[in-house]
């Protein structure tokens, strides 16, 4: 299987690889890289081609004609997603956390309130700060050991100066796949509190089998609130390549986001391009689908290792490769289950709290690695807790 091989990516400037030791004090030489959410896999064949033909050539200048890279989307969206697009209403950013700023910035004014459901990908609560926004955070419930939401909590919340909510759909962390019964609440939460709607789905394509995600487009009502996020910076692990769409289908909106790419003098990179282009294709679904089988291998793998593991709880994914685990049955202090995690095991994870509030008692592990290093993981952390056996 392709994804066995062990590829070591340190000395190749990697954020994951290369940076643990200075981030959280995991020695380079035998951590276990497990946070940052890239996969420790290469890309397709076909990806990997598109690239080489650049180099090959060896003029890299301006890109002309996006009509096949946009096509290219097209096609994605509606033979993966079942979702007709218009190419006409789709940007390029630089990647979605760039994305993500663009609309805070775009479509909210300095002091308002930007709703998340946390705890969610810290780089929202970043950006909506950086740009003197409040950030607005609703936390999700737990019922049944998955994530749900509360809309009375969050009514009773709302102060009348929100004017965006961003979703993580599907959501990271903790995996889940939004049902249309959740994401039709959210829309009429978004509409109750007048907010537009950015809906970052670049999860979307790693979803688990028995599982299946609705694009938020497909919930009736909040065409002139909603704004899309895609990439094929997740699904086909290029996140070097900085890009993603954004995808408007409002008019008002989408001349409004226009005017400030245009503001910011924004236009793509050309190997970002040529990448999505040939990603989005016949042999990159292939891989994708292969791909998700073995992260489901992973899934399964890491969650019986630890669940065994007295104590330690992991939420079962439905969507994304990034495995979220509970420390608070092991009554450890965050510092202690952490020291264990990162000192005795080596193992460089996210920290809960910097998904926001209900992440206090959580570390996040990146299963997207080859399976003998997911086996590896388990077996340091069952050491380093072995005292709770
Ligand atoms: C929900 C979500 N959005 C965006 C990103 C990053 O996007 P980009 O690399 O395109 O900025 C991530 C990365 O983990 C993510 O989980």
């Amino acid at each position: 299987m392709i994804f066995d091989e062990i590829i070591d990516r340190r000395g190749t400037h990697c954020s994951k690889w290369d940076t643990m030791e200075a981030v959280y004090g995991v020695p380079a030489d035998k951590g276990l890289a497990m946070w940052v959410a890239d996969m420790d896999f290469r890309p397709p064949r076909c990806v990997l081609d598109a690239v080489q033909a650049q180099v090959d050539h060896g003029v890299i200048g301006y890109f002309g004609d996006e009509s096949a890279y946009r096509e290219a989307i097209r096609w994605w969206m509606e033979t993966r997603h079942g979702w007709q697009l218009d190419p006409s209403h789709i940007f390029t950013t630089h990647g979605l956390v760039n994305g993500t700023a663009m609309c805070v910035d775009t479509f909210t004014q300095p002091g308002d309130g930007v709703v998340l459901f946390t705890p969610v990908y810290h780089a929202f609560a970043r950006v909506i700060a950086a740009n003197n926004r409040r950030v607005v955070e609703c936390e999700m419930v737990q019922r049944d050991g998955r994530y749900e939401m509360d809309f009375d909590a969050y009514d009773a919340q709302m102060d009348g100066s929100e004017t965006m909510l961003i979703l993580c759909s599907p959501h990271n962390p903790g995996g889940r796949v939004w049902s249309r019964g959740e994401l039709a609440a959210v829309a009429a939460f978004a509409k109750r509190h007048n907010l537009i709607i950015v809906s970052d789905e670049i999860h979307h394509d790693l979803v688990m089998p028995g599982h299946h995600h609705i694009p938020m487009t497909h919930i009736e009502g909040i065409e002139d609130r909603l704004v899309m996020m895609t990439a094929t910076t997740k699904t086909f692990n290029i996140a070097g390549s900085h890009s993603g769409n954004v995808i408007i289908s409002d008019p008002d909106l989408r001349a409004q986001f226009a005017q400030r790419m245009k503001g910011l003098g924004l236009s793509p990179n050309s190997f970002g391009l040529f990448m999505a282009t040939a990603a989005y294709s016949s042999e990159g679904a292939a891989w994708v689908d292969n791909l998700v089988q073995y992260l489901d291998g992973n899934r399964q793998l890491f969650d019986a290792g630890v669940n065994a593991i007295p104590g330690l709880s992991s939420m079962p994914l439905e969507a994304t490769y990034l495995s979220w685990v509970d420390f608070s049955g092991t009554g450890m202090p965050r510092a202690e289950f952490t020291r264990r995690v990162e000192q005795d095991a080596c193992i460089a994870v996210n920290h809960g709290p910097t998904f926001g509030k209900g992440g206090e008692d959580w570390l996040r592990f990146n299963i997207a690695t080859p399976r003998a290093r997911v086996q590896e993981a388990v077996e340091r952390l069952a050491s380093a807790f072995g005292d709770l056996q």
